[in-house]
């Protein structure tokens, strides 16, 4: 006898697709096997779900089973499909009673030998699905109910175990459906528990930090060890526009999928800061595998991605982070299709003037060959050098500064102005294509975009003979400009812009 068992979903990339589960149950030698492209988990499952059927009472069909997931050119990962497959045998035992019902509902989750259900992840891009496949009810682990419940106008039904889920398909118990407010838990999770206030001194570099947030410029940091180069980066984040809730959703669904929300956790509401070792292997570090993962850059997406000790990544590491800091997004290919992550973050990268750390920082005796420093220096991918705009040294905070307790301008007021001038940026670039901050601009834009007071070009002219600068430093200045004229709520970039501009170029 073949029976649909229902249907579940599988989550490739982000996006979820519905799997029909089926199941052959027939007389013979009793045996159990699982068709259509199951990974290894799929098959392991099947320990699984025989020991969690008898050990929540129930009895497990001594029959030939053979559960087939459809379509097979998908492929089926993890161990989400435990929970409908238990539930489907039980419809075809007769265990559970409805059969109607149960086509109307989707399950996930993994079950545990004594049939406990286990969170899994992917649930919040199947929750954003239901909807558009007809369903609106889904059965899901206790320890997933917040993130399914961030999607409105469906019924999340949070469940322990599955002799929990039968009760309630055999109506002997009662659920309650979970629901949060998605407004306020966003709210309530919204600030972040570091802040400018914390950094000392450093006003070139705060300055920095600001028209970076301001115009979406990536930056590179030049300094010797506790310069607080770190600390710094990490109070990133807390400068830029507060995350939408559209945006907080695609932050949570990429967590979700990679698994890595914390036990009950719901949404991200803060900006994610992803600081990844430079022994990072390029699958980690963009995503992918056979079994595919979304990679420290997507964690980072709508955040920062703070490489410390720049050069010691890779080369072949860091190049391939071209198409995202191009694109906004990464493709992985693996063996018969490919999977897109949104990757869309702020680069930050940090390194010491020398391997030794000390060249050029007065009091400090650098003990490094001027060869080895330039070596060092030239580490550093060009390709990747070309898609950051800013470059600055951080200096040894002062002693007087570290002494004061001077308290500096606090992330809230900084980010108001950053968020104005994004304002001005979204309505500069509204009728554009991919265009959405300064510096995204190609040289093309530039001419169409900037407009630039006589004086201040003059200054650009100079400048260009002074330090002899490639037609590439040339445009980021003006990009950076531009951010800093935003800054100021100014019309025209100003010669005040260019100069400042020109302070975070590459020498
Ligand atoms: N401007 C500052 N205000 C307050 N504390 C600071 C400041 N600069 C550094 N510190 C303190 O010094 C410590 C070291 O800073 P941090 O780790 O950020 O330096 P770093 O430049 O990243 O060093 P490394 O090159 O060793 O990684 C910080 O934890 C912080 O407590
Ligand atoms: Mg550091
Ligand atoms: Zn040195």
């Amino acid at each position: 006898m073949s029976v649909s068992l229902g249907k579940s979903f599988s989550v490739t990339g982000i996006s979820a697709k519905p799997i029909t589960i089926e199941a052959d149950i027939r007389k013979g030698i009793p045996s159990y096997s699982t068709v259509g492209l199951p990974d290894k988990a799929v098959k392991e499952s099947k320990n699984r779900i025989n020991a969690a059927i008898k050990n929540s009472g129930f009895d497990f069909p001594v029959k030939k089973i053979t559960v087939n997931l459809a379509p097979a050119n998908i492929k089926k990962e993890g161990s989400s499909f435990d929970f409908p497959i238990a539930l489907g045998i039980l419809v075809a035992t007769g265990q559970i009673k409805d059969k109607e019902r149960i086509k109307k509902i989707i399950s996930i989750g993994e079950l545990s030998l004594d049939g406990h259900l286990r969170r899994v992840s992917g649930v919040l891009s199947i929750a954003m699905k239901l909807r558009k496949c007809g369903y609106s009810e889904i059965l899901v682990p206790e320890s997933n109910k917040k993130e399914a419940a961030v999607i409105k106008d469906i019924k999340v039904m949070p469940v322990h175990s599955l002799r929990h889920a039968v009760d309630y398909l055999n109506g002997k118990k009662e659920l309650e459906p979970y629901t949060i407010n998605v407004e306020e838990e966003f709210r309530a999770h919204s600030e972040y528990n570091i802040d400018f206030t914390d950094i000392k001194g450093q006003y070139f570099a705060k300055r920095a930090l600001e028209v970076a947030a301001a115009g979406a410029h990536n930056l590179l940091m030049v300094g010797p060890p506790g310069s607080g180069k770190t600390m710094l980066a990490k109070r990133f984040v807390t400068i830029l526009p507060r995350l939408t809730v559209e945006e907080a959703i695609e932050v949570t669904m990429l967590k979700s999928v990679a698994g890595t929300m914390e036990g009950g956790e719901g949404i991200s509401a803060i900006r994610p800061f992803r600081t990844p070792h430079h022994t990072i292997s390029d699958v980690a570090l963009v995503g992918g595998g056979s079994i595919p993962h979304p990679g420290e850059i997507s964690l980072a997406h709508r955040g920062v991605l703070f490489l410390d000790e720049f050069p010691e990544f890779k080369r072949g590491v860091v190049e391939v982070l071209r198409q995202p800091l191009e694109d906004g997004k990464i493709t992985v290919s693996r063996a018969a299709d490919t999977v897109t992550y949104p990757a869309n973050f702020s680069l930050i990268a940090a390194m010491n003037p020398c391997p030794c750390g000390y060249y050029g920082v007065p009091h400090k005796e650098c003990r490094c060959t001027s060869n080895k420093v330039l070596k060092y220096n030239n580490k550093i991918s060009g390709p990747i050098l070309d898609r950051i705009d800013m470059h600055i040294k951080v200096p040894m905070v002062k002693k007087k500064d570290m002494e004061s307790f001077k308290k500096g301008e606090k992330s809230d007021t900084i980010r108001e102005r950053v968020e104005a001038a994004g304002r001005l940026q979204a309505e500069r670039f509204k009728d554009a294509d991919k265009l959405f901050s300064n510096s995204d601009m190609k040289s093309k834009d530039i001419s169409k975009f900037v407009k630039m007071e006589s004086a201040a070009k003059n200054l650009m002219t100079r400048a260009l003979d002074k330090y002899g600068l490639s037609v590439r430093s040339y445009n980021k200045i003006i990009k950076v400009s531009q951010t800093i004229a935003d800054l100021a709520g100014k019309e025209k970039i100003e010669p005040a812009h260019v100069s400042e501009a020109l302070q975070y170029r590459k020498d």
